[in-house]
Protein backbone atom coordinates (compact mmCIF):
# COMPACT_ATOMS: atom_id res chain seq x y z
CA UNK A 1 0.00 0.00 0.00
CA UNK A 2 1.28 3.32 -0.31
CA UNK A 3 -0.08 7.01 -0.08
CA UNK A 4 -0.35 9.60 -2.24
CA UNK A 5 -0.62 13.09 -1.31
CA UNK A 6 -2.81 15.42 -4.14
CA UNK A 7 -1.44 18.93 -2.85
CA UNK A 8 -3.16 22.09 -4.08
CA UNK A 9 -0.67 24.95 -5.83
CA UNK A 10 -3.48 27.62 -5.71
CA UNK A 11 -5.47 29.24 -2.97
CA UNK A 12 -7.71 32.04 -4.44
CA UNK A 13 -10.97 32.70 -4.43
CA UNK A 14 -12.85 31.09 -7.57
CA UNK A 15 -9.42 29.03 -8.43
CA UNK A 16 -9.71 26.23 -11.01
CA UNK A 17 -7.00 24.00 -9.71
CA UNK A 18 -9.25 22.16 -6.97
CA UNK A 19 -11.13 20.91 -9.17
CA UNK A 20 -8.78 18.64 -11.21
CA UNK A 21 -7.12 17.87 -7.83
CA UNK A 22 -9.94 16.48 -6.60
CA UNK A 23 -10.81 14.57 -9.33
CA UNK A 24 -7.33 12.97 -9.73
CA UNK A 25 -7.68 11.88 -6.01
CA UNK A 26 -10.59 10.35 -6.83
CA UNK A 27 -8.56 8.47 -10.00
CA UNK A 28 -6.31 7.59 -7.52
CA UNK A 29 -8.32 6.05 -5.07
CA UNK A 30 -9.41 3.56 -7.54
CA UNK A 31 -6.18 2.25 -8.10
CA UNK A 32 -5.18 -1.09 -6.46
CA UNK A 33 -2.75 -0.58 -3.47
CA UNK A 34 -3.07 2.78 -3.34
CA UNK A 35 -4.35 5.11 -0.90
CA UNK A 36 -5.13 8.51 -1.67
CA UNK A 37 -5.53 12.07 0.36
CA UNK A 38 -6.35 15.45 -1.03
CA UNK A 39 -4.36 18.25 1.20
CA UNK A 40 -5.35 22.06 -0.24
CA UNK A 41 -2.80 24.83 0.23
CA UNK A 42 -6.28 26.63 1.65
CA UNK A 43 -6.80 24.32 4.59
CA UNK A 44 -3.02 25.11 5.99
CA UNK A 45 -2.65 28.94 6.64
CA UNK A 46 1.38 28.56 6.29
CA UNK A 47 3.01 32.19 7.41
CA UNK A 48 5.67 33.34 4.99
CA UNK A 49 8.57 31.44 5.54
CA UNK A 50 10.41 33.13 9.14
CA UNK A 51 12.22 30.36 10.94
CA UNK A 52 15.44 31.62 12.47
CA UNK A 53 16.88 28.31 10.95
CA UNK A 54 16.84 26.67 8.03
CA UNK A 55 14.33 23.38 8.06
CA UNK A 56 17.41 21.21 7.78
CA UNK A 57 18.81 22.68 10.56
CA UNK A 58 15.71 22.98 12.54
CA UNK A 59 15.80 18.98 12.56
CA UNK A 60 12.02 18.91 12.45
CA UNK A 61 12.19 21.05 15.61
CA UNK A 62 9.45 23.86 14.46
CA UNK A 63 8.61 26.82 16.59
CA UNK A 64 4.97 27.06 15.12
CA UNK A 65 2.86 24.21 16.05
CA UNK A 66 1.25 24.24 12.40
CA UNK A 67 4.44 23.71 10.39
CA UNK A 68 5.26 20.84 13.44
CA UNK A 69 1.49 19.66 11.65
CA UNK A 70 1.82 19.99 7.98
CA UNK A 71 5.44 18.41 8.40
CA UNK A 72 3.59 15.09 10.00
CA UNK A 73 1.21 15.23 6.95
CA UNK A 74 3.78 15.61 4.57
CA UNK A 75 5.77 12.58 6.04
CA UNK A 76 2.33 10.17 5.94
CA UNK A 77 3.22 10.20 1.96
CA UNK A 78 4.57 7.85 -0.09
CA UNK A 79 4.42 10.13 -2.97
CA UNK A 80 2.69 13.47 -4.81
CA UNK A 81 0.78 14.81 -7.36
CA UNK A 82 0.90 18.83 -7.16
CA UNK A 83 -1.45 20.46 -9.19
CA UNK A 84 -0.34 23.81 -9.96
CA UNK A 85 -1.58 26.85 -12.02
CA UNK A 86 1.28 29.24 -13.79
CA UNK A 87 1.35 32.38 -12.88
CA UNK A 88 3.67 34.75 -14.89
CA UNK A 89 5.79 32.26 -16.21
CA UNK A 90 6.21 30.01 -12.52
CA UNK A 91 3.92 28.34 -9.75
CA UNK A 92 1.96 30.40 -7.44
CA UNK A 93 4.07 31.68 -4.12
CA UNK A 94 1.60 30.07 -2.00
CA UNK A 95 3.10 26.59 -3.18
CA UNK A 96 6.92 27.89 -3.01
CA UNK A 97 6.38 28.68 0.75
CA UNK A 98 4.45 25.44 1.55
CA UNK A 99 7.62 23.27 -0.23
CA UNK A 100 10.40 25.55 1.69
CA UNK A 101 8.75 25.57 5.12
CA UNK A 102 10.07 21.71 5.88
CA UNK A 103 12.49 19.92 3.90
CA UNK A 104 13.27 15.62 5.17
CA UNK A 105 9.47 14.77 5.13
CA UNK A 106 9.89 15.59 0.55
CA UNK A 107 12.93 13.67 0.54
CA UNK A 108 13.28 10.49 -1.41
CA UNK A 109 9.84 10.29 -2.75
CA UNK A 110 8.37 10.99 -6.43
CA UNK A 111 6.17 13.97 -7.35
CA UNK A 112 4.20 14.43 -10.56
CA UNK A 113 2.72 17.32 -11.97
CA UNK A 114 -0.49 18.35 -13.25
CA UNK A 115 -0.88 22.26 -14.97
CA UNK A 116 -2.93 24.12 -15.66
CA UNK A 117 -3.25 27.61 -17.10
CA UNK A 118 -3.20 30.21 -20.39
CA UNK A 119 -0.81 28.41 -21.75
CA UNK A 120 -1.11 25.19 -20.48
CA UNK A 121 0.94 26.19 -17.12
CA UNK A 122 4.05 23.32 -18.51
CA UNK A 123 6.71 26.41 -17.51
CA UNK A 124 5.05 26.33 -13.96
CA UNK A 125 6.13 22.31 -13.95
CA UNK A 126 9.79 23.15 -15.61
CA UNK A 127 10.18 25.05 -12.39
CA UNK A 128 8.91 22.95 -10.13
CA UNK A 129 11.35 20.24 -10.93
CA UNK A 130 14.36 21.99 -10.15
CA UNK A 131 12.55 22.96 -6.76
CA UNK A 132 11.67 19.06 -6.42
CA UNK A 133 15.05 17.96 -7.23
CA UNK A 134 16.63 20.55 -4.23
CA UNK A 135 14.09 18.96 -2.05
CA UNK A 136 15.26 15.37 -2.70
CA UNK A 137 12.18 14.89 -4.17
CA UNK A 138 12.12 12.40 -7.40
CA UNK A 139 10.02 14.47 -10.36
CA UNK A 140 8.53 11.73 -12.78
CA UNK A 141 9.00 12.60 -16.70
CA UNK A 142 5.31 12.12 -17.56
CA UNK A 143 3.17 15.41 -16.59
CA UNK A 144 -0.10 16.53 -17.20
CA UNK A 145 -1.10 19.80 -18.75
CA UNK A 146 -4.69 20.31 -18.89
CA UNK A 147 -6.36 21.56 -22.05
CA UNK A 148 -7.76 24.81 -22.17
CA UNK A 149 -10.65 23.63 -23.57
CA UNK A 150 -11.51 22.37 -20.31
CA UNK A 151 -9.82 25.04 -18.09
CA UNK A 152 -12.32 27.43 -20.29
CA UNK A 153 -15.46 25.14 -19.53
CA UNK A 154 -15.39 24.80 -16.09
CA UNK A 155 -14.51 28.42 -15.28
CA UNK A 156 -17.59 29.62 -17.87
CA UNK A 157 -19.46 27.12 -15.75
CA UNK A 158 -20.82 25.53 -18.69
CA UNK A 159 -21.93 22.38 -17.24
CA UNK A 160 -22.42 22.93 -13.74
CA UNK A 161 -24.19 19.95 -12.77
CA UNK A 162 -21.41 18.17 -14.67
CA UNK A 163 -19.74 15.47 -12.20
CA UNK A 164 -15.50 15.73 -12.36
CA UNK A 165 -15.32 12.62 -14.01
CA UNK A 166 -16.89 13.62 -17.05
CA UNK A 167 -15.64 17.51 -16.86
CA UNK A 168 -11.89 15.32 -16.88
CA UNK A 169 -13.05 12.48 -19.27
CA UNK A 170 -10.64 13.89 -21.92
CA UNK A 171 -7.24 13.22 -20.15
CA UNK A 172 -7.97 9.65 -20.03
CA UNK A 173 -9.31 8.95 -23.31
CA UNK A 174 -7.74 8.01 -26.74
CA UNK A 175 -4.09 6.59 -27.39
CA UNK A 176 -2.64 8.19 -24.95
CA UNK A 177 -4.28 8.06 -21.30
CA UNK A 178 -2.44 10.95 -20.14
CA UNK A 179 -3.36 10.04 -16.85
CA UNK A 180 -3.19 6.47 -17.18
CA UNK A 181 0.54 6.99 -17.93
CA UNK A 182 1.11 9.21 -15.56
CA UNK A 183 -0.28 7.35 -12.65
CA UNK A 184 1.70 4.12 -13.58
CA UNK A 185 5.41 5.96 -13.42
CA UNK A 186 4.14 7.74 -10.16
CA UNK A 187 3.22 4.61 -8.65
CA UNK A 188 5.83 2.29 -9.04
CA UNK A 189 8.53 5.01 -8.07
CA UNK A 190 6.55 5.61 -5.12
CA UNK A 191 7.00 1.81 -4.33
CA UNK A 192 10.32 1.26 -5.23
CA UNK A 193 11.37 4.35 -3.15
CA UNK A 194 8.79 3.56 0.12
CA UNK A 195 11.19 -0.09 0.31
CA UNK A 196 14.69 1.94 -0.38
CA UNK A 197 13.26 4.57 2.50
CA UNK A 198 13.03 1.31 4.73
CA UNK A 199 16.25 0.08 4.05
CA UNK A 200 19.50 1.23 6.37
CA UNK A 201 21.86 4.14 4.30
CA UNK A 202 24.35 2.32 2.31
CA UNK A 203 28.36 3.13 3.58
CA UNK A 204 29.05 2.97 0.03
C1 LIG B 1 -1.30 36.38 -11.29
C2 LIG B 1 -1.60 35.54 -12.49
C3 LIG B 1 -0.62 35.37 -13.44
C4 LIG B 1 -0.86 34.53 -14.54
N1 LIG B 1 0.15 34.32 -15.44
C5 LIG B 1 0.00 33.41 -16.42
C6 LIG B 1 1.09 33.09 -17.27
O1 LIG B 1 2.18 33.59 -17.16
N2 LIG B 1 0.88 32.15 -18.22
C7 LIG B 1 -0.31 31.52 -18.39
O2 LIG B 1 -0.42 30.65 -19.25
N3 LIG B 1 -1.38 31.81 -17.59
C8 LIG B 1 -1.25 32.74 -16.62
N4 LIG B 1 -2.30 33.04 -15.78
C9 LIG B 1 -3.56 32.35 -15.98
C10 LIG B 1 -3.70 31.22 -14.97
O3 LIG B 1 -2.72 30.24 -15.12
C11 LIG B 1 -5.07 30.57 -15.06
O4 LIG B 1 -6.05 31.57 -14.89
C12 LIG B 1 -5.23 29.49 -14.01
O5 LIG B 1 -6.42 28.82 -14.21
C13 LIG B 1 -5.22 30.10 -12.60
O6 LIG B 1 -5.25 29.06 -11.67
P1 LIG B 1 -6.17 29.15 -10.39
O7 LIG B 1 -7.55 29.45 -10.91
O8 LIG B 1 -6.12 27.79 -9.75
O9 LIG B 1 -5.62 30.21 -9.53
C14 LIG B 1 -2.12 33.90 -14.70
C15 LIG B 1 -3.10 34.13 -13.73
C16 LIG B 1 -2.85 34.92 -12.64
C17 LIG B 1 -3.92 35.10 -11.59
Amino acid sequence: MVKIEVLVGSTRPNRFSDKPAVYLCEELKKEEGVEAELVDLKDWELPFFNEPVSPIAAKGEYKNPLVKKWAEKISEADGFVIVTPEYNHGYPGVLKNALDWIYFPWNQKPVGFVSHGGAGGSRAIEQLRQVAIALQMHPIQSAVSIPQEIVRGVIQNKNPDQPLSETFRPLREGRMDMVGRFFTELLKLAVVLKAGRSEPASKG
